[in-house]
């Protein structure tokens, strides 16, 4: 009988709400799904999203950046080590709102993913859906990407599409995005923790294959 290769040990990054990470959290209680979330880390001890990982059974982390001031380095080797006691193999950011260094970013050069509220590189930042709704966009969504150290930019792995519909507050449109966030981020972590994303030139290939952006 083949074995079933062993499943990637994943570390979701959060400082809030958590609901990105519920979704992964949720994916991956299935036996089937190629990736196991073996720790939450949060920037944030009072993060809402540690209370709710510990209900699912999921170990959490809070390495609180304010006991660091403002020595970043100190924050990201801090970490570091956290995410190396637990034997990390790929990084989520869900959440994480905290910029990273170059060197944090480089020792998870093709191993750390983010999501983002809009379709990148549209909108980076903070404030998209109000941004995107001020600009008069037709579309919006949200972007799983490999993290670099540019913010809000790198390869691409999945994005999908929502209307932006008249009339749409803030509220109306971001809870679009977020479902549609909760469905890409378990998708997106399953195609790299099975091996299935090649980078090439600043671009992800699925099994060899553009990456398609899914419509709507
Ligand atoms: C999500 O919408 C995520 O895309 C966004 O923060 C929210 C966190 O919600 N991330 C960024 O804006 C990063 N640039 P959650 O804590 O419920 O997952």
């Amino acid at each position: 009988m083949p074995s079933t290769p062993a499943r990637k040990r994943v570390a979701v990054l959060i400082s809030g709400r958590g609901s990105n990470m519920a979704a992964l959290i949720e994916a991956a209680k299935n036996d089937t799904y190629p990736a196991e979330i073996v720790v939450v880390v949060s920037n944030d001890p009072t993060a809402k999203g540690l209370a709710y990982a510990a209900t699912q059974g999921v170990p959490t982390a809070a390495v609180d950046h304010r006991s660091f001031g403002k020595n970043r380095e100190a924050f990201e080797r801090a970490l570091q080590r956290e995410l190396e006691t637990h034997g990390i193999e790929l990084i989520c950011l869900a959440g994480f709102m905290r910029l990273l260094t170059p060197w944090f970013v480089r020792q998870w050069d093709g191993r750390m993913l983010n999501i983002h509220p809009a379709l990148l590189p549209a909108f980076k930042g903070l404030d998209t859906h109000a941004r995107a709704i001020a600009a008069g966009a037709k579309r919006h969504g949200a972007t799983v990407h490999f993290v670099v150290p540019e913010m809000d930019a790198g390869p691409i792995i999945v994005q999908e599409a929502v209307p932006v519909l008249a009339g749409d507050t803030e509220a109306a449109l971001a809870a679009r995005v977020l479902e549609v966030e909760h469905r890409i981020y378990p998708l997106a972590l399953k195609l790299v923790a099975e091996g299935r994303i090649r980078v090439e030139g600043g671009r992800c290939l699925i099994d060899g294959q553009p990456a398609p952006l899914i419509p709507r």
